[in-house]
């Protein structure tokens, strides 16, 4: 089914407890600040989702829950439609969030003292969870030029080999840098990390 969603109408936000409007000011930004750096919508969700979230909501006990097979088939049938993929449906594991997934992977695939890699700019946590947990942060920054970010692939197998890198945590499409990575990106990227037997965490 094709929903049309107007994407000009504009929602005020203030006032929802939102961390992007409401909380700007108390992060040292001014009030009219237009935040962009955080992967937060200011669209409206489609009607089917807002229609689940109704649904849920009017029954009106929220007790714990579990994701049970509609879930894991829901997940399965996105990443077969998009990407070809076909994962098992025990190498699905569920988390509360993005980045608490990649402190946990850092952990599971690190030691304390190692280097992970990332590409700068990028969203803050990711620096945050390799220092908090006791691991280097090693930097691939990216590269600007002519108004658009790239990818240094020559710094990066430099610092994989010097830095002797196990982990790179990949930001895909990139905060705040607004690439979405080409095909041709894609793959070489996918093939440096290969050779060079890095795990690579894709958000
Ligand atoms: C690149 C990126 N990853 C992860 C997150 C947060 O994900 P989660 O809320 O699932 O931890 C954000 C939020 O802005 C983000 O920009």
């Amino acid at each position: 089914m094709i929903v049309k969603t107007d994407f000009d109408r504009v929602i005020d936000r203030r006032g929802t407890c939102s961390v992007k409007y409401d909380c700007a000011e108390g992060r040292g930004k001014p009030a009219d600040i237009l935040p962009l750096w955080v992967a937060d919508m200011d669209f409206q969700s489609p009607p089917a989702v807002r229609e689940a979230v109704q649904k849920v909501a009017q029954f009106g006990i929220y007790g714990y829950t579990a994701a049970d097979d509609s879930y894991t088939a829901a997940v399965r049938g996105w990443f077969s439609s998009r990407f070809g993929w076909d994962p098992e449906a025990q190498w699905l594991v569920t988390t509360p969030g993005v980045v608490c997934a990649v402190a946990n992977a850092v952990r599971a695939f690190t030691q304390e003292g190692d280097g992970v890699l990332i590409q700068t700019p990028v969203y803050y946590p990711f620096g945050e969870k390799i220092l908090c947990n006791g691991r280097r942060v090693v930097e691939n920054p990216l590269i600007f030029r002519d108004g658009r970010y790239t990818m240094d692939f020559e710094d990066m197998e430099r610092k994989i080999i010097e830095e002797k890198i196990k982990l790179f945590i990949f930001c895909s499409p990139h905060n705040p840098v607004g690439r979405v990575w080409s095909r041709e990106e894609l793959l070489r990227l996918g093939d440096l990390c290969h050779r060079h037997g890095v795990i690579v965490i894709s958000d």
